[in-house]
Parts: structure tokens; sequence; C-alpha cells
């Protein structure tokens, strides 16, 4: 299988074809190739990935490392070649390229002091896409982030400081507030809480999931770690050398997994640790 799709619709409800049914993110068929320096000609990073998130929907996407993960969602944010595939943004196809396809997408990145400037305030970095896209006056920019910074647990005091001035926690919040701010579609979180404490761990991903509920964000949350998305996601798709090899509900998957990968994956987890958000453990 190299598809996330759910055979029942993104949401994983039957039933009439309405707007509600589109998914807000689908990717069919995309294929991520890289220069290979060393042996010429080109290595396939990804191979023929299909997924669909819908509205209000979290999808995880595991996997060991270097199976493709990052590859597949930078493909999503126009930063990796798609050589073959398709974008769709509420069933319209888009180019990953387009700036203005990536003010519709967040993205939270795994290391969040080094995804800063470290010469400017989280606040400045913050307000900066409102300034590429929204423009207004610098104060009502400041005013506007500093909400979404305030929404999301950082503090003004916080905000006025510099990346290395602050914890990693509160780094990786503000890092979501950016990736927030302007009110996207559609959230990308790549290994969003690996480098963090596991207590502040916890915290970034209630945070994540009342963000995902209270502005009913498409999530896609890619971890190599099956406990962290079972906390989080609705639906996991596994990816095995440039494949997506098994998707389904994140408590079947946690409780029954069919590929011998997934089996793979789901031993080197404690069992204790499968806490799903159905309620299964
Ligand atoms: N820019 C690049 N040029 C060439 N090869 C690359 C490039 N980026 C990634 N790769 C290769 O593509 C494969 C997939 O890498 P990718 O970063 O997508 O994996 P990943 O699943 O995100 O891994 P991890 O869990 O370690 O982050 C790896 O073999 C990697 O070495
Ligand atoms: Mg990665």
């Amino acid at each position: 299988m190299t598809s996330a799709t759910s055979p029942v619709g993104a949401t994983g409800s039957a039933g009439s074809a309405d707007a509600s049914d589109v998914p807000v993110l689908e990717l069919v068929d995309a294929r991520v190739r890289y220069r290979d320096r060393q042996e010429g000609g080109y290595f396939e990073a990804v191979r023929g990935v299909s997924l669909t998130v819908g509205r209000g929907e979290a999808l995880g996407l595991v996997g060991e490392s270097g199976c493709g993960k990052s590859s597949t969602i930078r493909a999503i944010l126009g930063l990796a070649p798609l050589s073959e595939g398709r974008l769709l943004i509420d069933g319209v196809a888009v180019d990953p390229r387009d700036r203005a396809v990536r003010s519709r997408i967040g993205a939270i990145f795994q290391n969040p002091a080094g995804s800063f400037n470290p010469r400017r305030s989280l606040l400045d970095s913050v307000a900066e896409p409102l300034r590429v896209w929204r423009g207004g006056s610098r104060a009502d920019r400041e005013r506007a982030a500093l909400a979404e910074l305030d929404r999301v647990g950082v503090t003004e005091l916080m905000a006025r400081r510099r990346p290395h001035e602050v914890s990693g926690g509160q780094c990786q919040r503000a890092a979501i507030a950016r990736a927030t701010v302007l009110g996207p579609e559609i959230l990308i979180c790549d290994e969003p809480v690996s480098a963090l404490d596991v207590s502040i761990q916890a915290q970034v991903l209630v945070l994540l999931d009342e963000l995902r509920t209270q502005a009913g964000l498409a999530m896609l949350f890619i971890s190599h770690d099956l406990a962290v998305v079972a906390t989080l996601c609705d639906r996991t798709a596994v990816m095995n050398a440039g494949e997506i090899v098994e998707v389904g509900t994140t408590a079947d998957i946690a409780d029954r997994p069919q590929h011998a990968y997934t089996k793979l994956l789901h031993d080197s987890v404690p069992s204790h640790l499968f806490l799903t958000n159905s309620g299964s453990s």
C-alpha cells in the first residue's frame, strides 16, 4: 500500500460528497528525487506517496530515520522538488512553490531555536509573516503577534527576548505562534517535540491538540515515535523506504499493527505509552 487516503474519505466518515468531505490537504502519488552526488543519477526518497488530511483531523506520519517523512512534507511546503504527483488544498490543485500556498500552511520543525533568526526577538519573528502578507502598521502587527504569542502561552516579557534567551519549550511555543499567526488551514509539524524535555513535550502536545480542535486545523504530524503520535492523531500512516506501507486509525495501528515493519516500530515502544486520544491503551 502506498496511500494514506482513507477508504471512506479523508475524515473517516462515509456519506454524500458535500464540501466538508473534501480533504483540506491531499497529496497524490508524490515522488521526490534528489541528485545522488556520489553515484551520479538520482535517489528517490519519496516513492508514490498519497495522503489526505480532513478539516480538524490530525494525521500522523511515522517511520524510521531516513524513510522520507521530512522529504514528503518538504515537497508539500515547496522546499523539496515534487518530481511527480499533485498537491490539492480544499480540492483545488496548487503549486507548492507558489508563495500564496505557503501562507495557507503553517510549519513547525524539530529545532525551535535554529528556526529563528538569533538576532531578532521572538516577537519580531512572529510578526514577520504579518508584515509580508498583511501589511498594516508596525503597532498593529505587534499587537496581533503578541495576541498569538499569548494564545500559545508566551508572555510579552518572553516575547521580547531573543531565541537563546528563552527555554526550548518557550521557543517552540513561539514557533507555533509564528506558524499559526496568519490563520492557516493546515499545520505541518515535523518532529516538533523530539528536541524537548519529556515534561515539556506533553505541554506542547496538549497545546497543539487545543489549537487543532479550536481552529479546526488540519494537521500533519511527523514523528519517528508511535507513542507521541498516539497522543494526538486520529489516523496514522506508516512510512518505510519512501512508501506508505500501512494506514489506519491510530488505535488500530497501535493495537493491531498489520505490516511487519509497523510491528517492529510498535515493539520498540513500551505498551504503557500507547495512550491513544480515542481512549485505547
Ligand atoms: N537534500 C537532499 N539531497 C540528497 N538526499 C537527501 C536530501 N534530503 C534528504 N535526503 C535523503 O533522503 C532520504 C530521506 O530523508 P528524510 O530527511 O526525508 O528522512 P526522514 O524520514 O525525515 O528522517 P529523520 O527521521 O531522520 O528526520 C534519506 O536517505 C536522506 O539521506
Ligand atoms: Mg526528518
